[in-house]
């Protein structure tokens, strides 16, 4: 099964006194998702933005809201997300103790689920949730910040979980140091997702979006 090359920029590197404009500028710009990383300062090192900013941004565009919980525990936030209006919520494989009842949670709410693995976590962990899936997020940096190095050993997981995958219509995303350097890697590896945060918000402008996100789409369609 293939699905469709999608680009999903993270407004985690855009301006943040300025964000309604950002997303509506970088969906004119051709973004597929919007990519939304939410820290909790405990699970990462970092803190971001919660519900009540992602509902103020739901207005301003009608692409999919592709929400990344780096929380722990996530169980307790999953609704406020999802009334946020998030179309697909992803919690972490390390963030809690019954992620097969977490994504049943995600699901209860009428959204699609996905699970997220660090770098340093094995895909058996997710293998048996398969089934309850409908995206897989591969870490390619340590979450917690952007604009890191993309982790090359990450390709040869990319490639297994793409195999263990199948045939099921399941989105398998990357993301951190993904460029228009290491998304033909990437896709060639088996990803259909690429999240992008400092690849794609700089230059301030929809052309420059525009550009940034040709930039990392064409070298993996061209793998196709
Ligand atoms: C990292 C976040 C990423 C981050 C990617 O913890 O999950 O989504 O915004 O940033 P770049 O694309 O700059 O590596
Ligand atoms: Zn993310």
């Amino acid at each position: 099964m293939s699905l469709p090359i999608r680009i999903a920029p993270s407004i985690l590197a855009a301006d943040f006194a300025n964000l309604g404009q950002e997303v509506r500028d970088v969906t004119e710009a051709g973004a597929d998702w919007i990519h939304l990383d939410i820290m909790d300062g405990h699970f990462v090192p970092n803190i971001s933005f919660g519900p009540d900013v992602v509902k103020s941004l739901r207005p301003y565009t009608t692409a999919i809201f592709d929400c990344h919980m780096m929380v722990a525990p996530a169980d307790p936030y999953i609704e406020a997300f999802a009334k946020a209006g998030c179309d697909i919520i992803t919690i972490h494989a390390e963030a809690g103790k019954h992620t097969h009842r977490s994504l049943q949670s995600i699901k209860s709410h009428g959204k699609r689920a996905g699970i997220s693995i660090n770098p340093g976590t094995p895909e058996s962990m997710i293998e048996y949730l398969l089934d309850q899936l409908d995206l897989i997020l591969i870490m390619t940096v340590n979450p917690g910040f952007g604009g890191q190095a993309f982790i090359p050993a990450m390709l040869d997981k990319i490639s297994r979980v793409k195999a263990m995958i199948g045939d099921r219509p399941i989105e398998l995303e990357v993301d951190g140091g993904i460029s228009a350097n290491t998304s033909a890697m990437a896709a060639r590896a088996g990803a259909n997702v690429f999240v992008a945060g400092s690849a794609v918000f700089k230059g301030g402008s929809v052309d420059a979006y525009r550009s940034a996100i040709q930039a990392i789409r064409e070298p993996a369609q061209a793998t196709q």
